[in-house]
């Protein structure tokens, strides 16, 4: 049985859309003006990257093959990330409904939701709710009528490895393969699984693709800034009163997001997971959008009393368990990190290896052949640089 989740604060938007409104209006629709109306609300992709969903649909739509597929990313292995989980447990017929106007949009008639193996509990709903989609004429043959629009969705289990949230590794996943990220190009939408054009999309997007079709783009764009439209579910943890999902619309200020979340006076905010930046409380009045700090949605409150290193050395260790090791900037380079921050902590940190490492981590960004490997070096390179007082401190006496 699905767990039920408080959020927490404002009320979600997902809870006023109406059932299959935005199927209808999609169904109404030319498979061009589907994506073109995609395009046009700006929707960027909710797993992390910010991908335009409209662009990306383009490019899978444009690709001619027999066999197309639709996958919904649920892997949700970010630490600090959880929002997917509130919308899979609350809103799973708005992502079926999202699965299915893609579908539509590029083509697909089959569609995975690769759900992470920690939420093996919310198999038997997914199940549930797509078993009365077929039920009530919404996933299956001739979909709502519409002659020769046949599309269903099945569950795919993860088994619990971090990378297998990033796209190509989820297909070598999904093919019965070790989880291990491609060379990209091809990029999915070309050849994605079993070597077809492939979307893969985060779930709040998929729900925020059913949400713009059924209230319209204008009314998508109300929310959140020029540069990042609608509103986001976040995941905010760590050292506050209120932890737990909220929404906010893009722009809000990490000062104002505190607020809300009774974490004023924490000494920073690691935003994005153990993938993103560690934000100092300088720079609280720095927003949350595309244009200033891009976020799947996690945010980590880090109280006045913790040691920053603590910090860094727990993401760093968890980036030494989950790189694959199929590169060695990665494979190699986390281990160094860790190490220097351990060497950090003692007072042992011999400044030439610090700065050896700090190389090595804009090495890592540029050359690791996917995003785990480009992204872990970002948090320990933040908190170098926006603590910098508090690491000197813990420089080696001389
Ligand atoms: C190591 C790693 C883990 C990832 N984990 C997830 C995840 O759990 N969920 C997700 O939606 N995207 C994850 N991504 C991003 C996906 O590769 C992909 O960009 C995303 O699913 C695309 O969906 P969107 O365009 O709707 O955001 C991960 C990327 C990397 C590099
Ligand atoms: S960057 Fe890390 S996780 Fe990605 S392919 Fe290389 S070793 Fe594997």
């Amino acid at each position: 049985m699905a767990t039920t989740i408080e959020t927490k604060g404002n009320a979600l938007t997902y809870e006023t859309i109406e059932a299959e409104a935005g199927l209808k209006a999609a169904l109404a629709m030319s498979r061009a003006d589907l994506v073109d109306f995609v395009r046009d609300s700006d929707l960027k992709g909710r797993g992390g990257a910010g991908f335009p969903t409209g662009m990306k649909w383009g490019f899978c739509a444009a690709e001619k093959a027999d066999q197309k597929y639709i996958i919904c990313n649920a892997d949700e292995g970010e630490p600090g990330t959880f929002k997917d989980r509130v919308i899979l447990t609350r809103f799973a017929d708005l992502v079926f409904e999202g699965m299915t106007i893609g579908g539509r949009a590029i083509g697909a008639s089959l569609g995975i939701i690769y759900l992470r193996a920690e939420y093996t509990y919310l198999r038997p709903h997914l199940n549930e709710v797509i078993q009365a989609r077929r039920g009530a004429g919404l996933l299956g043959h001739n979909i709502l009528g519409v002659e020769g629009f046949d599309f269903d969705i099945l569950v795919a289990m993860g088994a619990g490895a971090y990378v297998c949230g990033e796209e190509t590794a989820l297909i070598e996943s999904l093919e019965g393969f070790r989880g291990e990220p491609r060379n990209r190009p091809p990029f999915p939408v070309v050849a994605g699984l079993l070597n077809n054009p492939t979307v893969v999309n985060n779930v709040e997007t998929l729900a925020s693709v059913a949400a713009i079709f059924a209230k319209g783009t204008d009314w998508f764009k109300t929310f959140g800034t020029d540069k990042s439209t609608g509103y986001k579910l976040f995941s905010i943890s760590g050292d506050c009163e209120k932890p737990g999902v909220y929404e906010f619309p893009w722009g809000i200020t990490l000062a104002s997001l505190l607020e809300e979340v009774g974490g004023t006076g924490a000494k920073a905010v690691q935003i994005g997971g153990a993938s993103g930046v560690c934000v100092p409380a300088r720079d609280f009045t720095r927003a949350l959008a595309f244009e200033d700090i891009p976020t799947g949605g996690s945010v980590m409150v880090i109280g006045a009393d913790r040691d920053i290193l603590d910090v860094a050395e727990n993401f760093l260790d968890f980036f030494v368990e989950e790189s694959c090791g199929q590169c060695t900037p990665c494979r190699l380079g986390n281990v160094q990190m860790l190490e220097a921050v351990k060497l950090l902590k003692k007072g042992e940190c011999p400044p030439e290896f610090l700065a050896a490492v700090k190389d090595l981590g804009g090495t890592m960004q540029v050359a690791s052949k996917c995003g785990l490997g480009q992204t872990s070096p970002s948090a320990f390179l933040s908190i170098l640089e926006g603590f910098d007082d508090e690491i000197a401190n813990r420089a080696p006496s001389a």
